[in-house]
């Protein structure tokens, strides 16, 4: 069975790209390689023996996007990672969001509407949430007016998609809202390859680690949570991967109940900054060097989700533990740096 991967070689979808072809599937990757580098392709083969079929297009193109389905009829399910991403570059270009993030996402589903029936995921965000008022986050939690032009993308994303299903009988669709995805496969073959300085923690710190970075800034340690820094919920990208691949198989198999779902994942722990880094120098055995700084502008105090949903519907809960995914994250960079 063929399954299309948009975004296919970024950090999370190479993983389920992995994942599905570990699975059996036969993976066709998209990518315009703007935020990827197509090397990720040998990564990939070298874990699983299978090289993907990739295609670099770009999905702004519609026509591309048309000539593909054509060439592609057999395409059975599409998982939608193709989009940018970062929460501060959005702020500043706003419309190459919502071109890239809303424009692509028209014509993929255009192009499935087409089909007699289809199966979608989309990655979603707990970005749709901001400060949600209780913790832990239950998907019915509501979602509230997005933080940033990235994040709205997400709200606008999830609703494109539910009132797109509605109408289209062989459509079927599931957003999965990712919580904060961290890490790097076991094998150390694939990874996060964030573009310049890291806008994320994790990377940070192992760049910091490792010696690329001087010293991590904690963006402030006076919000009130059990050490006054910030409260995630870091999931490690493999259990994160599968959870696509549980997903695609409802719908595939028709266990869906509902023609449009949406399910937390995450692992349903929060843990603070301080408590990241002492992961992180648990795993290396090394001292990491950082300092308490300002807060940073739109940050939250708190995330972190209530899987329960996902875990009865999809039978999917994370497997691993912050000390495991950091030391994956470790591992990667060591490797990428040696
Ligand atoms: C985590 C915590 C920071 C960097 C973002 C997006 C979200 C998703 C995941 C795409 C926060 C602190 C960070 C640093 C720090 N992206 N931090 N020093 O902001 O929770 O989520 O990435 O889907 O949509 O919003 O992740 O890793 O940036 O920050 O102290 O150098 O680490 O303040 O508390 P975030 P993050």
């Amino acid at each position: 069975m063929k399954i299309l991967v948009t975004g296919g070689l970024g950090f999370i979808g190479s993983h389920t790209v992995v994942e599905l072809q570990n699975e059996g599937y036969e993976v066709v990757i998209i990518d315009d390689c703007s935020n990827a580098d197509e090397k990720v392709l040998d990564g990939i083969t070298a874990i699983t023996g299978k090289k993907p079929v990739f295609e670099k297009i770009d999905l702004k193109e519609r026509s591309k996007v048309e000539e593909f389905f054509k060439r592609h009829q057999d395409i059975e399910g599409v998982i939608h990672f193709a989009a940018s991403k970062a929460v501060g570059e959005s702020v500043e270009k706003p419309l190459l969001y919502y071109e890239n993030n809303i424009g692509t996402l028209v014509y993929m589903l255009k192009e499935l509407s087409k089909k007699n029936s289809a199966s979608f995921i989309f990655s979603s965000s707990c970005t749709v949430y901001g400060q949600a008022d209780t913790m832990p986050i239950t998907e019915n939690a509501p979602v509230k007016p997005a933080e940033s032009p990235y994040g709205n993308t997400k709200q606008i994303g999830e609703e494109i998609i539910r009132d797109t299903c509605k109408v289209t009988p062989g459509l079927n669709a599931i957003a999965l809202r990712y919580f904060n995805p961290m890490g790097a496969h076991p094998s150390s073959e694939i990874g996060e390859l964030p573009i310049g300085v890291p806008q994320n923690l994790v990377p940070f710190i192992t760049q910091t680690g490792v010696g690329l970075r001087e010293q991590l800034s904690v963006f402030g340690d006076d919000y009130p949570t059990s050490d006054g820094t910030c409260v995630r919920d870091y999931i490690y990208v493999v259990d994160l991967a599968k959870a696509h691949v549980v997903a695609l198989q409802r719908l595939l198999g028709g266990k869906n109940k509902d023609n449009y779902e949406v399910f937390n994942v995450g692992t349903g722990k929060g843990s603070t900054v301080l408590e990241v880094i002492k992961s992180f120098e648990k795993v290396s055995g090394r001292k990491l060097n950082y300092k308490i700084v300002d807060r940073r502008p739109g940050d939250i105090t708190s995330a972190y989700a209530d899987t329960t949903i996902a875990n009865k519907e999809l039978g999917w809960k994370a497997q691993y533990t912050l000390d495991q995914a950091m030391k994956s994250a470790w591992d990667w960079e060591q490797k990428i740096r040696s």
